[in-house]
């Protein structure tokens, strides 16, 4: 069984190898969406303006016509449009197709969260002698990059359209920005390949010695329709240990085995077949799954289907874990562009990342970037229809 899986894996990264705030500021203009044609390539709309910056809305299309858009203003991928399996087009991802509604406050759909992912215990960490105070913006503790993270910025976009779409967004964040140290470069590169995967590839460098948990909080269901719950959705992941939280939601330091628990996603499992075991408040999984892995080579991590579309989302990483939370915090007050709320459990999120709070938790694999050091990281969601 074991070697049948490790080969599984060997075959799935040999054949992906081969293959491939509050704002300050206001929106001073909330142009339409201008359509684009489905051709191959990559096209760009105004989208409006925020701290006096252009917003644009970039439109990725492949071979297969499949659909990707993406903004600058918080790298936020606002749509993916792909066939189910009767060939209807509609999005798997949950967003607005304005910025005025990003504007007003979203719980990160789609965007690029950093500097850290997830939260760090009462916003303070220490780098050697020096203590650090971050913003708090979720309780006493931080949250995803504090008031103004990475979501909240804009930022500078390249594209390349060579063989297949791709662009590269990049944003300098200045030193003690959030209250992290160091002047710290970002980029971040989207690729939208003719198999439908879209790899997000992360790289970033420091002046000074920081730490950084860069991921994407894009919010999945594969109905395609939002109004539909994610419960019956079936998921793997391939964990053997998750990291348990307090009651605040912070990492308690605990690596645990997942077997005989609800969280045990090794073989296929419904994800509400035992999210009411899972407790909390307000109830569901917002957990971080620790990756079986023994390199940090692109391997599978997670497969996600829903067998009414016939969809199948399968993410590769290198990072060491994934958050898997199921959209628990949202209530039905945020509404989708056609006016349909996005209730509790209608998309689930799989944010590739470090474990949270690792800045204080010594036994977790290390955040730390170091002057010199080059910050690399790969994420590729691929979609299937079966
Ligand atoms: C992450 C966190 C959740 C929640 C969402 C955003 O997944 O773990 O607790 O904050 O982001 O609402």
């Amino acid at each position: 069984m074991k070697l049948t899986k490790n080969f599984f894996f060997a075959t799935v990264i040999v054949s992906l190898i081969m293959t491939a705030c509050n704002n300050s500021s206001e929106e001073k203009k909330d142009t339409p969406v201008t359509e684009t044609t489905s051709k191959t390539g990559i096209t760009r709309s105004d989208f409006g303006n925020v701290d006096n910056k252009p917003v644009y809305l970039y439109t990725l299309t492949n071979a297969k016509g499949d659909q990707v858009k993406i903004t600058n203003y918080g790298g936020i991928v606002t749509s993916w449009v792909s066939p189910d399996k009767k060939g209807n087009r509609t999005s798997i991802v949950l967003g607005f197709d304005s910025l005025r509604n990003y504007l007003a406050g979203h719980p990160y759909f789609g965007a690029l969260v950093g500097r850290y992912g997830n939260r760090i215990a009462k916003g303070k960490f220490k780098i050697g002698d020096n203590t650090y105070t971050l913003a708090t913006n979720n309780g006493a503790n931080h949250l995803h990059g504090g008031i103004k993270g990475f979501d909240k910025q804009v930022w500078d976009a390249t594209v390349a359209n060579d063989a297949v779409p791709e662009l590269s967004l990049s944003y300098t964040s200045k030193d003690m920005e959030e209250g992290y140290p160091g002047n710290l470069k970002v980029n971040v590169t989207y690729t939208l390949t003719d198999d439908d995967g879209l790899q997000i590839e992360y790289n970033a460098e420091t002046d000074k010695p920081t730490v950084l948990n860069l991921t994407n909080h894009s919010y999945f269901n594969l109905t395609g329709d939002p109004s539909n719950s994610i419960l019956d959705h079936e998921m793997m992941i391939n964990a053997n240990y998750y990291t348990p939280v307090d009651t605040g939601l912070i990492t308690t330091g605990e690596l645990k085995a997942v077997k005989g628990t609800p969280f045990d996603f090794n073989t296929p499992e419904k994800i509400g077949s035992r999210i009411a075991q899972v407790g909390g408040n307000p109830g569901g999984y917002d957990h971080n799954f620790v990756l079986n892995r023994t390199d940090s080579s692109l391997q599978l991590a997670v497969t996600v289907t829903d067998s009414v579309s016939g969809r199948k989302l399968q993410v590769f990483t290198t990072q060491p874990g994934v958050q898997f939370y199921t959209g628990n915090f949202l209530d039905g007050s945020i509404k989708g562009s056609d006016g349909k709320p996005f209730n509790k459990n209608c998309a689930f999120c799989l944010e590739t990342q470090h474990f949270p709070d690792s800045p204080n938790q010594p036994k977790f694999p290390t955040t730390l970037l170091k002057p010199g050091e080059k910050y690399h990281s790969v994420t590729m969601y691929k979609l299937s229809v079966e």
